[in-house]
């Protein structure tokens, strides 16, 4: 497994992360199961994946604490991402934007807390806030408990290039968390540009399962799954993304490699990215994930991949 250099930092990455939405067990379906998350995470491990990406609103703490206990002493080997920010409010459990300083401090001391750390590797701010609280307090914030020592770098999620911009002045600024993939590409304008020099991890690189080629003309998802209600799992839009794997999948059937790994290698290639996180439920998947690596340095099947995506195009 490849590693990179997180920029700004002394910490070497391997290009695919793992990421812990699904194994919090909300959103993702019925069929994720605690002892499966333990051992993908465990496979992890084996393959040499070295970072972990969370988040408090994953399971409200269950994947945080699945990992701390899947991990056991090695979590003092790799690096735990995890985020900030997003509050769970009321009975219904809306999830919302809370960016307030002393919500900044109280999330940051809970994730501490939960996974059992005394220094956050790498602390993102998970969404822009919505409800308006000053960007400048929030950074502010964020460099004040970074001084303290409770985090070593932070960065931001879901933000745009003006933000950005205006953000990475700050010390311990060091990465944007963005979605991209074959289908999903406005990462490719001027947030790109506004990310050159810093860290940028991309997040969704399957497009939720859709780039592994699994699904059928129609898939079908429980209501606890989120993809039930995921436009780009329907008419023309999946029926577009589809016309696009069956393509892929000819080029994994050649080179002999999973066309999971195909798309995060092909994500972890281009310009400006420095890692992939990608989610799994199962070792399989991580073991067909971590094949990403060798798709790297790969010009000619890296120009392959490019050709399906130039004939059918994203989004
Ligand atoms: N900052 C943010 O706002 C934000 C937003 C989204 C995600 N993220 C982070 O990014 C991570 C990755 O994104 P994501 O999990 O949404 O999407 P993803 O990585 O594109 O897709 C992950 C899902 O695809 C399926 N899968 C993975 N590998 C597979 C394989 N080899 N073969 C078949 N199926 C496979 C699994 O679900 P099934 O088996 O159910 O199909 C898995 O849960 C998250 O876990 C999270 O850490 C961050």
């Amino acid at each position: 497994m490849l590693r990179r250099r997180l920029p700004n930092t002394d910490i070497d990455l391997s290009v695919v992360g793992f990421g812990c939405w699904a194994i919090g067990k909300t959103y993702w379906g019925d069929d994720v199961e605690d002892g499966a998350s333990k051992a993908a995470i465990r496979a992890a491990l084996d393959v040499g994946i070295n970072w972990f990406d969370t988040a408090p609103l994953y399971g409200e703490g269950h994947a945080d604490r699945l990992l701390v206990d899947a991990l056991g002493p090695d979590k003092h080997t790799v690096h735990i991402a995890t985020k900030v920010g997003v509050r769970v409010d009321g009975p219904d459990g809306h999830a919302c934007s809370d960016l307030r300083p002393e919500w900044v401090r109280a999330d940051t001391e809970a994730s501490l807390l939960r996974l059992g750390v005394e220094t956050i590797d790498l602390l993102q701010v998970h969404w822009p806030c919505d409800r308006g609280s000053l960007f400048d307090d929030t950074l502010d914030t964020l460099e004040t408990l970074r001084t303290a020592g409770k985090l070593r770098h932070y960065g931001l999620c879901n933000y745009d290039a003006t933000s950005v911009t205006h953000a990475r002045t700050a010390e311990g600024m060091v990465c944007l968390q963005t979605p991209y993939s074959l289908l999903r590409r406005e990462f490719e304008g001027s947030l790109r540009s506004a990310c050159d020099g810093l860290g940028v991890v991309v997040y969704e690189p399957l497009c939720r399962g859709l780039l592994t080629g699994k699904f059928g003309a129609q898939p079908s998802f429980p209501d606890t799954d989120l993809r039930a209600w995921d436009e780009r799992f329907q008419g023309p839009r999946y029926r577009h993304a589809r016309a696009l794997v069956m393509d892929l999948q000819r080029v994994s059937a050649r080179v002999e490699l999973p066309t999971a790994a195909l798309s995060i290698g092909w994500a972890v290639a281009q310009p400006g990215v420095t890692a992939a996180i990608v989610g799994a439920k199962r070792p399989e998947q991580v073991l067909e994930n971590a094949k990403a690596s060798s798709v790297l340095g790969r010009t000619k099947l890296l120009s392959v991949i490019d050709k399906v995506a130039a004939i059918h195009g994203g989004w």
